[in-house]
């Protein structure tokens, strides 16, 4: 790439107000797959005395017609992806007439066409791709549309209230659309197709009925009731948690095949990525299950926290993305298991966030610094900014933060603001000075916390010294505010009351300083301390406990995320002691009896117990490591496997046979089916005809969890049935593609050296397509993700592998290939060998000379 194309960045310093507000637009649309026309009139307001220009964004657009109240207009120039008016009055109609190409626009951004229906992706930039607009989230306008297609695509759609339809000539048809709500252009939507519709009501709280319609591809009804009922629970959610109703008449979700993310917030017509939508028990899994449930929370949930308030700019994402994803997880939590909930979410920090805060793309949540939009929508924006506002919601307590929220919505109803407007509103709302916790918003990487004890037998002291580190790429961090929280156990297992001369001390410290001392008086021997309790800041926390304080943990410990946590610090330690010393590679006595305990005992919670079997992912390990110690990772991952599963053989199958599971998706019948799925994990690797038989049945199931259990059990642990199993289940399901994607990411997964060609001829199978980005990542992203031994192969092909994949979604949808690009980040982590060949398929890539701006902006980054 010259120097000259390189792309630009866009900084947050460098924000300007818009010169023009848009009051009011009409759009029309006349669709068709290669020539869509697309006519807007805008109407224009001057907002600074100086005679500017109007800069309005458009991308791969066709311009033909300029008009100023109703007259033609010459005083413009079209620009690089700009169109630039000149000598507008202060106050205009400005019309705009242009041609777009939805068949043609493979990005998934702006207009285009899915499986035969026409529909929109605007967020964050995609606007631009169907008309000039002022394309950023601080002009807010209100949208009339009209749309024209031919009558078979019978559903014409939009945002808000249809206002109007009919019959034109030539065999087309129009719908008119109108919200009252204004907007900015992100929020836009359309569709034009032919769908299955379930309807359904709600009734708010205040008495207003809603209509509510979920839109499918025909034949695809059977699979929509989870989803809306995931709806309704939504609505009610919010009702009573947040005390925020619905606000139109209506709320339209419709579901398509082609979509880069998992679904958008469109004002009263979210899209979704037909994934996160459709579901019955014979085709998707419990935790396809709870991902609609949630997704379709979040989705919901902006309507308020996104939409109603929305950002000023780009910047400012995590404002209504951190958000949403903590009323989504609280959502989750409310209404399954709070530790199940909180277990997953710290898993997806401390592997996918920590290491992107330590790699070369570690942003603040609210990056200050961005070149493709695109590449923003990270872990780091939505996962880590939902930790600060759940920080904030432990320093606060739930009454404050409503509060907070109650008071948000007072001052900023209708605009749109910056994150710094969010904390004004909590802190005033609450009186607690959050001067220094935002700090949080500008700094990127993951502080480290050294915590030292010390116990004064005499007094009865314990004093825990908590010292804090700043992130070791970002050497120059200035201290931040860490709502530290703790339990401390006596030898009982007894909580302890937390006091100090004579005063309670609440169980969450507040850490603001380099060092800082707490101590607890009035004890009577040494406790035992549970750091961190449920994650309760998005930190490191360098080894502190003992093995034997860990087994205390685990079995005492009020919080279950931290007796999972202290599972996981005791298997972690294992698998590093086996590296640093091989000789011995045997799992100790004690962890395998506290396994032993765990399947003999089947009162408590099933899920986590399943949770409590599972060894740390090979993410979770490799963060240990500087130099990520590929093969001896995986190695003493499968031996430690196998001897839990040789010693412990018995009480799996004991275990397997007492579950019933009932077939239903309640809660109980979850947990079970989670159990069975990890007993039948260990016991594929052990060859035994009962065992073939139990995985045989399961594979035959008619629940898509426990089938996918057996066939997930038996290529992971390369059992001879897998072969037979995976033609089985290909033959079955080769009329639906999500549940194939299931089986492309088995494929994906299997262990034998030919797992690379094996996948390269899957880009032949009928169901695979290039530019369908479920499919991609199902069989491109499972290898790279999950199949560690194949894709990290010394001899370079699994990375050869996913560097041709590159280069081909380069051209034809960037938004996807940056993100498949991800493994390739943390390039710097690897011995030498691997790591020398990532970086070839780096070079590679930025050789290119079409390299899109996503893909420029990653790698660029990585290589400097
Ligand atoms: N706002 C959507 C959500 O969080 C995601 C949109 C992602 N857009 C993008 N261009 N990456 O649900
Ligand atoms: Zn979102």
């Amino acid at each position: 790439m010259t120097a000259s194309k390189k792309p630009q960045a866009h900084y947050l310093k460098d924000y300007q107000a818009p010169v023009f507000s848009v009051e009011h637009i009409d759009l029309t649309f006349d669709l068709a797959p290669l020539k869509t026309q697309v006519s807007s009139l805008l109407t224009l307001k001057r907002l600074t005395a100086e005679n500017d220009d109007l800069v309005l964004d458009g991308i791969d657009l066709t311009l033909l017609s300029v008009t100023v109240d109703g007259h033609a207009y010459t005083d413009f120039r079209e620009a690089d992806e700009q169109l630039i008016i000149s000598n507008l009055p202060s106050q205009c109609r400005l019309g705009i007439v242009n041609e777009i190409s939805p068949q043609t626009n493979t990005s998934l951004e702006g207009l285009y066409l899915s499986g035969g229906a026409y529909c929109t992706q605007c967020e964050a930039q995609g606007f631009r791709k169907i008309t000039y607009y002022l394309d950023r989230p601080d002009v807010l306008a209100s949208f009339d549309v009209t749309i024209i297609a031919d009558t078979q695509f019978t559903h014409l759609l939009s945002n808000g209230n249809k206002l109007d339809e009919g019959k034109l000539d030539n065999g087309r048809h129009f719908a008119k659309w109108q919200d009252p709500f204004k907007k900015p252009s992100y929020l836009f939507a359309l569709v034009a197709g032919d769908f299955d519709v379930l309807e359904d009501t709600f009734v708010t709280h205040s008495g207003r009925s809603i209509d509510l319609a979920l839109f499918v591809d025909k034949g695809n009804l059977p699979k929509t009731p989870h989803a809306m009922t995931s709806l309704k629970k939504s609505m009610q959610w919010d009702e009573e948690r947040f005390n925020l109703e619905y606000d139109l008449d209506i709320y339209m979700i419709v579901a398509v095949d082609f979509f880069n993310m998992g679904a958008m917030e469109n004002k009263g017509l979210n899209i979704f990525n037909s994934k996160c939508v459709l579901a019955n028990q014979e085709t998707a899994t419990d935790k396809d299950y709870h991902t609609i449930e949630s997704i379709v929370g979040h989705e919901y949930f902006h309507n308020w926290t996104g939409n109603r308030v929305t950002c000023r700019d780009w910047f400012q994402l995590s404002l209504k993305e951190g958000l949403t994803v903590f009323r989504d997880q609280e959502f989750s939590s409310d209404l399954g298991s709070r530790a199940l909930n909180r277990i997953d979410a710290v898993k997806v920090m401390r592997t996918h966030q920590f290491s992107e805060d330590a790699g070369p793309m570690a942003h603040p949540i609210r990056p200050e610094q961005v070149i493709e939009m695109n590449n923003f929508y990270t872990v780091t924006v939505y996962d880590k900014g939902a930790e600060v506002i759940r920080m904030m919601h432990t320093l606060l307590g739930e009454e404050k933060f409503q509060q907070g929220m109650t008071l948000y919505f007072e001052r900023h109803d209708g605009q749109a603001v910056t994150c710094d407007d969010f904390v004004a509103a909590m802190s005033d709302a609450s009186n607690i000075d959050l001067k220094q916790f935002k700090r949080w918003y500008s700094q990127a990487g993951t502080p480290r916390l050294v915590v030292k004890q010390d116990y004064n037998e005499e007094l009865g002291v314990f004093t825990l010294n908590i010292e804090q580190l700043a992130p070791l790429n970002q050497p120059n961090n200035t201290e931040l505010h860490i709502p530290f929280a703790i339990e401390l156990l006596d030898p009982q297992g007894e909580s302890i009351t937390l006091g100090f001369q004579g005063k309670p001390v609440s169980h969450v410290l507040n850490v603001t300083s380099k060092q800082q001392c707490f101590s607890f008086d009035g004890l009577t021997a040494k406790p035992v301390a549970v750091l961190l309790e449920d994650f309760s800041a998005p930190c490191i926390v360098e080894k502190y406990n003992t093995e034997t304080e860990l087994l205390h943990i685990m079995q005492f410990a009020r919080s279950d995320f931290s007796r999972w946590d202290a599972q996981q610090q005791l298997f972690i330690s294992a698998v590093k002691e086996a590296i640093s010393n091989p000789a011995d590679n045997t799992l100790s006595v004690p962890i395998i009896t506290a396994l032993q305990n765990l399947l003999g005992k089947r009162d408590g919670d099933l899920a986590l117990t399943a949770e409590l079997l599972k060894l740390p992912s090979f993410d979770t390990l490799a963060a240990e490591f500087d130099v990520i110690p590929v093969d001896t990772i995986i190695s003493i991952t499968e031996q430690f496997e196998r001897q839990i599963a040789e010693h412990l053989c018995n009480e799996f199958l004991d275990c397997y046979a007492s579950l019933i599971d009932d077939g239903t998706v309640s809660a109980s019948a979850v947990a079970t089916r989670a159990l069975k799925s990890i007993c039948l994990h260990y016991l594929a690797k052990i060859t035994d005809p009962a065992i073939a038989n139990l995985l045989n049945n399961a594979a035959a199931s008619s629940n898509m969890t426990n089938v996918l259990a057996a066939l997930s059990a038996v290529v992971k642990a390369d059992n001879p049935l897998s072969v037979e199993l995976l033609e089985q289940f290909d033959s079955h399901w080769r009329h639906d593609v999500l549940v194939m994607d299931k089986w492309f990411a088995l494929q994906a997964m299997q262990c034998g050296d030919d797992a690379i060609d094996k996948i390269k001829n899957l880009y032949e199978h009928p169901c695979f397509d290039f530019s369908n980005p479920n499919r991609v990542r199902a069989l491109v992203g499972s290898f790279s993700h999950f199949n560690t031994a194949q894709f990290h192969r010394k001899d370079g092909l699994g990375y050869q592998l996913l560097g041709d994949l590159l280069i081909k979604l380069n051209a034809i949808n960037p938004q996807n290939a940056s993100r498949m690009l991800t493994p390739f980040m943390s390039w710097r982590r690897y011995d030498e060998q691997r790591s020398s060949a990532m970086k070839a398929q780096l070079q590679r890539l930025a050789l290119l000379d079409d390299l899109s701006d996503d893909l420029f902006e990653k790698v660029d980054k990585a290589l400097q």
